[in-house]
């Protein structure tokens, strides 16, 4: 069972997003007080998220008796004030505007625990705006998650430029300790680091389909049964270094001027694959990969691949 180092927290909007972070927090033993100003919605959501509990025992991810303690950690509230009355890490889920975003921030800022983390699911607002002027803007961060984030543990996170170091690591230290995984940005980019990775995606993958290269299955099909099943294991540079014997240096001195030639072709900026930018991003990954050396790091992608592709072939696509 993890060690949560925060134990009691608020989640604040219950949508698709709030209704998740409910189960990510109550599953590990954090005391969760849930608030939606629309009574409707909180109690939809908090229906939601018994029936997601009745189907995972189903389905065998919990034990009928783990389901009822994790449901007895959840209590909803309409009033603000109540729900943050304990809580130490506060995770925002309200509409995507920033004037909602402003104004839901005023109040919890004004209402929390002075110490309290105040942490916003936003996917494309800067968390510097959403704060701007506030007392606690210091303790206010970006901590944007992947959609469901009860199965999807990628958070990223960013900072308020008045936050201190030491506040960060709390925020950091806590969603690690509840099993999520945080990822850090240096400063903010529109679409942050997965959903800029996902236009590029979005944007190519629909070019190929309008203008008729391929169908939608095609496409489809490439990612699930190609690139996919690569990206699960190793990120874009991991998968990289996998693609030659002698690493990610060889890989991009090989391959550059095809992947020149072939980004060219997408009709954006191509990057310049010089020494300089190999010099660097091999760097990088190296010190991301360590110790390991390219053959292992190959065995065990393959050794998981295959593991992947028989629970794929147990339970197929609907
Ligand atoms: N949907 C996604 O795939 C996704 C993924 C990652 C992050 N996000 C981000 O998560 C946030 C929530 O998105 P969503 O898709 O869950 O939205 P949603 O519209 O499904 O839910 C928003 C909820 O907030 C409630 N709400 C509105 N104003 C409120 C207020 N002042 N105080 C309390 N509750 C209030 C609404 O009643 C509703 O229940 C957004 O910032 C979004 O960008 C969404």
């Amino acid at each position: 069972m993890p060690n949560p180092t925060i134990k009691n927290v608020a989640v604040v909007g219950t949508g698709i997003i709030g209704r998740s972070w409910i189960y990510v927090f109550s599953r590990v033993g954090c005391q969760t007080k849930v608030y939606d100003k629309d009574r409707s919605q909180l109690e939809k959501n908090i229906t939601w998220f018994h029936e997601t509990l009745r189907q995972d025992v189903l389905d065998g991810f919990s034990t009928p008796q783990e389901a009822e303690d994790i449901r007895s950690r959840v209590s909803g509230h309409t009033d603000l004030k109540g729900a943050l009355s304990e809580a130490m890490y506060i995770q925002e889920s309200v509409p995507e505007r920033l004037e909602i975003k402003k104004a839901i921030f005023a109040e919890m800022d004004r209402l929390a625990h002075s110490s309290a983390i105040i942490a916003s699911s936003s996917s494309g607002l800067d968390i510097n705006e959403i704060a701007a002027g506030l007392p606690g803007m210091h303790r206010c961060i970006l901590a944007h998650p992947y959609n469901p984030p009860y199965v999807i543990p990628a958070v990223e996170i960013l900072p308020t430029r008045k936050a201190s170091a030491e506040q960060t690591a709390r925020a950091v230290d806590f969603l690690k300790s509840i099993g999520q995984v945080p990822v850090q940005m240096n400063f903010y980019a529109k679409g942050f680091l997965g959903n800029r990775i996902q236009y590029a995606i979005v944007r190519e993958a629909i070019h190929l389909a309008e203008s008729g290269i391929a169908d939608v299955q095609a496409i489809d099909d490439v990612m699930c049964h190609g690139l996919g099943l690569r990206y699960a294991l190793l990120g874009n540079f991991g998968v990289n270094n996998t693609n030659a014997d002698g690493g990610i240096r060889e890989y991009y001195n090989r391959f550059k001027d095809a992947y020149r030639e072939g980004i060219g072709d997408l009709n954006c900026a191509v990057p310049s694959f010089s020494p300089d930018m190999i010099d660097r991003v091999a760097k990088g990954t190296e010190a991301m990969v360590g110790k390991a050396s390219v053959k292992e790091l190959c065995r065990w992608r393959d050794r998981l691949i295959r593991k992947i592709c028989a629970l794929k072939e147990k339970d197929p696509h609907p």
